[in-house]
């Protein structure tokens, strides 16, 4: 697969999950669509969703020998504990993009703390699902021209 879209704890929910913050589409909505954009691209794009960093990390691992060449992962609130995960994605050397639905510098102070912005090669906060086809037109880019 070229492009692995990773969704943390919580964001299988969505739809239900507080909607006025993470809008009203399923995951299965979001990832059916971004699949089928890249399709149309030309691209392959693997999906995993997990509620726990075990999964996550082990998808990360698994990334980094299966060929996958761009990552686009909303760690949901994992993005504002999790060392191990941030460790993973260094260890493997992929290129990513961090995506949030909500715009988290618009809510609590805590969710200002992100264990990855630093490293990705871009963040996209507040756009709603519309967030991961940025973020997927990103990694063609990316893609195309390494
Ligand atoms: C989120 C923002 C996080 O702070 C939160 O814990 C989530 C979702 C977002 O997509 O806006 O679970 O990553």
């Amino acid at each position: 697969m070229d492009i692995l879209l990773l969704n943390g704890p919580n964001l299988n929910m969505l739809g239900m999950r507080e909607p006025d913050q993470y809008g009203t589409q399923t995951l299965d909505d979001i990832t059916g669509h971004l699949s089928a954009l890249a399709r149309d691209a030309g691209f392959t794009l693997a999906h995993h969703q997990d509620n726990s960093e075990v999964g996550l990390i082990d998808k990360i691992h698994a990334a980094s020998k299966n060929g996958t060449k761009y990552i686009i992962i909303n760690p949901a609130a994992f993005t504002h504990t999790s060392v191990a995960l941030r460790d993973a994605i260094l260890a493997v050397g992929i290129v990513f993009t961090e995506v949030h639905l909500s715009n988290v510098y618009k809510r609590e102070e805590f969710r200002q703390q992100s264990y990855f912005s630093d490293i990705a090669q871009g963040v996209i906060s507040g756009f709603g699902a519309q967030g991961y086809e940025f973020a997927l037109e990103a990694a063609f880019k990316h893609i195309q021209s390494n």
